[in-house]
């Protein structure tokens, strides 16, 4: 079943023409990601999809609900962590999930979600004071504290240490074992390797290149996705 189509997608602020043309589609239980130099206009795919942003044109569907006309419906189902999230400096970890789980008609149980994703022992410091994998690992909490269908990952390993990577990437394997899509948009090729079924990567506002980690180093002509996005994203890829 398909999640999320996009279909013709326009964003502009102003005169700068964030997203040209993109079209993609997420199937339901998928990590998928979106790749892409800074500024290709990634986040403003994600903002646009998870009715955060309006669009200049083109067609939207999440979960059949479109962003524009069923907002409020949608916002109810899908979950984001957004590139640069930031909270007060003095919220506690309980308070932030708590307060999260309010903006929902049906909210996860947050003690439970503070639990599963090993915030409890961090419950009464203040965001300011945690490291960065603790404040990631609240990020994915907090996405998910509306107990979504679909949730949008901005950059989420982006300045973390690699072992703190590497424990990110558990919790979103995680996330997709309970049957969440998730939307993942990443710098790394290692990541998108590790953890995508299928990739789009885009460009000036356009979608260059999609399809599995596999397909992409094919098209390429690349040993590592790694060399193929490179490749890819030089322009003078296939
Ligand atoms: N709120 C905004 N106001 C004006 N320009 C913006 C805004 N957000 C993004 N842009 C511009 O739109 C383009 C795409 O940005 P963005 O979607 O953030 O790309 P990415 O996430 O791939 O780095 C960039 O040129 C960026 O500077
Ligand atoms: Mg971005």
């Amino acid at each position: 079943m398909t999640v999320i189509e996009i279909e013709g997608l326009r964003k502009s602020y102003r005169a700068v023409r964030a997203v040209e043309d993109v079209s993609l589609t997420v199937e339901r239980g998928e990590i998928f990601g979106i790749a892409g130099p800074n500024g290709a206009g990634k986040t403003t795919v994600v903002e646009c999809a998870s009715g955060l942003r309006d669009r200049d044109g083109g067609t939207l569907r999440v979960l059949g609900l479109d962003p524009r006309t069923d907002r409020r419906a949608l916002l109810q189902r899908v979950g984001a962590q957004l590139q640069e999230a930031a909270l007060p400096d003095a919220i506690k970890v309980d308070e932030a999930l708590r307060m999260y789980a309010s903006f929902y008609d049906e909210p996860a149980d947050w003690r439970t979600l503070m639990d599963e994703w090993g915030l409890t022992a961090k419950r009464r410091h203040g965001f300011a004071s945690l490291s960065g994998g603790w404040k990631q690992r609240l990020f994915i909490a907090l996405a998910l504290v509306g107990d979504p269908e679909v949730v949008f990952l901005d950059e989420l390993t982006t300045g973390l240490d690699p072992a703190a990577r590497r424990t990110t990437w558990g919790l979103i394997r995680a996330m997709r074992e309970r049957g969440v899509t998730v939307v993942l948009v990443t710098h790394f090729m290692d990541e998108a390797e590790a953890l995508c079924d299928r990739l789009a990567v885009i460009d000036r506002g356009r979608v260059i290149a999609a399809g599995t980690p596999c397909e992409l180093i094919a098209q390429g002509r690349s040993g590592s996705l790694d060399e193929a996005y490179f490749a890819l994203t030089r322009g003078d890829g296939a």
